[in-house]
């Protein structure tokens, strides 16, 4: 019970905090309904989702080495946007010095090797009519030994997220290690923001908090899931059975390129919403009060607030909009990094993620950040939505949230001690109030 007052104290400040920030904010709207959260207007709003949902062909650059031809094909479920259940393969080796080492992975017979990416594609388009006897899929090599699978993320309410001050991260950060006596630290990371080199951000988005802003991401996954060169990302990963010149992602006539849709897009989502039927039972409302209790919420954080509309973020190349700013959303998570003993041993590939130019510029620099120190932590899987995920955890290994809570061990070890010891239907109400979320 030791350290339950710790937690309690926690959560308390916590709350102070935010609401405190809070207190001239309001509430993110919810809803799967596919509208405009009020960055764009709906009739916008639904034509980047177009473009979101749009199906890649060989004509449009498509690989040549891929994962999926759109978007959605990873993001839908219930809504465009959403997570699913597709996982992607990334894998790597220990390197003699005990350092995680990203895998060589030969292809075309060897004539290439694919290198500096954690990320195995899963498809690739030849051999094809043009090049039939072309071979460039790739298969994990049995040299490398350090394997995951990580699931797709849900980017609904992602726009909230991306305009929470850095400070506000960094200070949630000290305040939940000083509160937990060191039990619960976070990790902060600094990352490249892609599309202004040379300046960092708060990583918030990815498994691993690989990316800060939602257009470095986009970019990131235009060419690593569906190997579409864009401004962010020029370089093709192979030019085996390429035949589409670089960058695939051209802008249109409002200048803005498939990225910049989406984007805004993502920007523009709601926030996921909870199930009102379940969400007003005296049970979950038990669970929630439980959840807080037993220290869940330390790093499940129930409630962040965006900067004001008119801060400029991502090295000030994007100002918060009216829609996004003194916003106030349930995330259920701190985007912040913890080991809680899960961690798959895979460092982030910083070239495959910020691409070669960035990567260059900055190598010293990202050198100095604790990358290494990152190697076995997760981020918080933010709960919002998750009784919509029948898979959990990043490789999507526990299939029932009771699996999900008894894998925590690491810094989340007493929680989940405290979990086990409460009584059956305490230990239900929680589960009921997660099945709210
Ligand atoms: C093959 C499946 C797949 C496709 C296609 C795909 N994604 Fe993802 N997406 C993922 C996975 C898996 C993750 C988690 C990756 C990680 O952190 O290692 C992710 C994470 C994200 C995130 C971070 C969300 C968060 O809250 O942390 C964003 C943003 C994103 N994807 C945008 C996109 C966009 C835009 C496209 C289309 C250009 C796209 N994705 C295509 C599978 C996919
Ligand atoms: C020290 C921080 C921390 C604490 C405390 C903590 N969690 Fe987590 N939680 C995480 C991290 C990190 C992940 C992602 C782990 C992974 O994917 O390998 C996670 C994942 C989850 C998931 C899976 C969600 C999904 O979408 O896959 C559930 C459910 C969950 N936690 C519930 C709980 C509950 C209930 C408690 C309290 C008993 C709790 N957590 C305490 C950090 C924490």
């Amino acid at each position: 019970m030791r350290f339950l007052i710790p937690l309690a104290v926690l959560s308390f400040i916590l709350s102070l905090i935010l609401a405190s920030s809070a207190s001239r904010s309001t509430e993110a709207p919810t809803g799967f309904d596919n509208k405009s959260n009020g960055v764009a207007d709906d009739t916008t709003h639904q034509a980047d989702q177009t473009k979101f949902e749009e199906v890649e062909q060989l004509s449009d650059g498509l690989g040549p080495l891929y994962n999926a031809q759109s978007c959605r094909e990873c993001h839908q479920n219930p809504v465009s946007g959403a997570s699913s259940q597709v996982t992607e393969l990334r894998v790597g080796h220990q390197g003699p010095e005990g350092h995680f080492r990203t895998p060589e992975i030969p292809i075309a017979h060897g004539a290439e090797v694919i290198s500096g990416r954690s990320l195995v594609n899963d498809r690739a388009i030849c051999p094809n009519a043009a090049f039939p006897d072309k071979e460039i899929q790739e298969r994990v090599p049995e040299t490398e030994t350090i394997r995951t699978f990580r699931l797709s993320l849900n980017l609904l309410g992602d726009g909230f997220v991306e305009a929470v001050a850095d400070q506000t991260l960094i200070d949630l950060a000290q305040q939940q290690c000083k509160s937990s006596h060191r039990r619960i630290c976070g990790q902060i990371l600094q990352v490249p923001i892609v599309e202004a080199p040379g300046q960092m951000g708060v990583g918030r988005f990815g498994w691993k908090d690989q990316q800060a802003s939602l257009l470095s991401f986009a970019g990131d996954a235009y060419l690593n899931e569906m190997g579409i060169t864009n401004r962010l990302q020029p370089d093709e990963v192979t030019k085996l059975c390429n035949t589409v010149s670089e960058p695939n992602d051209t802008p249109g006539p409002d200048g803005l390129s498939d990225i910049d849709h989406f984007a805004r897009f993502i920007r523009a989502t709601k926030a996921p919403a909870r199930d009102s039927q379940l969400a007003s039972s005296a049970v979950a409302k038990k669970g929630y009060g439980l959840f807080d209790k037993i220290g869940c919420a330390a790093c499940h954080v129930e409630t962040l607030t965006t900067a004001a509309a008119g801060t400029k973020i991502n090295g000030g190349t994007f100002t918060i909009p009216a829609a996004l700013g003194s916003i106030t959303f349930h995330p259920y998570g701190d985007f912040l990094m913890h080991d809680v003993g899960t961690g798959d041993g895979i460092l982030q590939a910083t070239r495959e993620h910020y691409g070669h130019k960035v990567f260059q510029m900055m190598s010293g620099y990202l050198s100095k950040q604790d990358f290494e120190s990152s190697r076995n932590k997760i981020r918080t899987a933010p709960l919002w939505g998750v009784r919509l995920r029948p898979r959990l955890m990043h490789d999507g290994a526990s299939l029932t949230l009771r699996d999900a809570i008894q894998r925590h061990h690491g810094e989340a070890s007493h929680v989940s001690q405290q979990f086990d010891k409460l009584k059956r239907e305490d230990q239900e109400a929680i589960i009921e109030f997660l099945k709210s979320l």
